[in-house]
């Protein structure tokens, strides 16, 4: 039996202008989705398509559990920690020796194979690697660890990423010649942002305008305005939209002492708070008990 765990992810900076080569942050954040992988006669688990690819793709057959600290489907990346996280427990269990970035790429083949081909490489190599990373295109490179102090707001309004990913395509077919500004704003405030990556006072500002051009690209949605205003309100330095918008999650970049009173301000908005920061360790092994 082999328990392994990995991490959820948020973007800072940079969600849908990523898709058009612009850089972006994405950072691991610590709630985890923890899996166990038994070799079994009789395999058994949860339905779902990701945890199926796993094993097809490692050629092995066993059984599942899965305990999860990430709701799905609101854009903290769980589908992707559940894929890594199994691929590794697979891989320990059945001493494969697959290497850590080995499991990223399987994990995201899996996850473009799912959702379809809409999937970036962010969410499962944030997932297996942990820490802050910094993407562009296809490559992705890890940054110095920052101690940011996050609250996430989850919209519980239902999101989908591919139909976000969409409607910017088209607005982007259709009006390109406000469309691309936006998209070169957006990756000018990531750069920006990356240039004062230390100073948080700084990195909620440029947040804040990041936030405003995801509104322009008709990602927002009524709810996540009320948990950003409420954030900012409340003592947050800058709250934006995280990951694909239309519902799903923001995210507040506070000072320590203002991360309760932000998380209040978010659930009185009936939204769900949960405070956190960086997760720099990645996919990693659980003692089994
Ligand atoms: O909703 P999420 O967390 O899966 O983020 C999507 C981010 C996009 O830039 C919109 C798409 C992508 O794959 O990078």
């Amino acid at each position: 039996m082999a328990t392994w765990s990995a991490p959820g992810k948020v973007f800072l900076f940079g969600e849908h202008a990523v898709v058009y080569g612009k850089p972006g942050v994405a950072m691991a954040i610590k709630p985890r989705v923890f899996v166990t992988v038994r070799r079994s006669r009789n395999p058994s688990h949860a339905k779902s398509p990701y945890i199926d690819e796993c094993f097809r793709a490692m050629g092995v057959r066993g059984s599942v559990y899965v305990r999860s600290q990430l709701q799905s489907s609101s854009g903290l990346g769980s589908s992707a920690a559940v894929t890594v996280a199994t691929l590794c427990a697979i891989n320990d269990e059945f001493d494969m020796n697959h290497t850590r970035d080995e499991i990223a790429n399987i994990a995201f083949n899996i996850e473009r194979k799912v959702q379809k081909g809409r999937a970036s490489p962010t969410d499962t190599y944030v997932s297996a690697t942990g820490g802050l990373v910094l993407i562009t295109g296809s490559s992705k490179r890890r940054l110095p660890p920052q101690n940011l102090q996050l609250v996430v707001g989850n919209t519980l309004a239902a999101h989908s990423t591919a139909k976000m990913v969409e409607k910017v395509g088209k607005m982007r077919k259709n009006h390109p010649d406000i469309v691309n500004p936006i998209l070169d704003a957006i990756g000018a405030v990531t750069l920006a942002a990356l240039h004062n990556i230390g100073n948080p006072k700084e990195l909620g500002r440029y947040m804040d305008m990041n936030n405003a051009l995801l509104e322009a690209l008709g990602v927002g949605h009524p709810a996540s305005s009320r948990l950003v205003l409420a954030a900012r309100a409340s003592g947050a330095y800058g709250a934006k939209i995280t990951g694909a918008g239309g519902g799903g999650c923001i995210i507040a970049l506070c000072p320590r002492r203002a991360r309760s009173r932000v998380a209040g301000a978010i659930e009185a908005c009936e939204g769900k708070a949960i405070i956190t920061t960086i997760d720099s360790e990645g996919a990693r092994r659980e003692n089994d008990d």
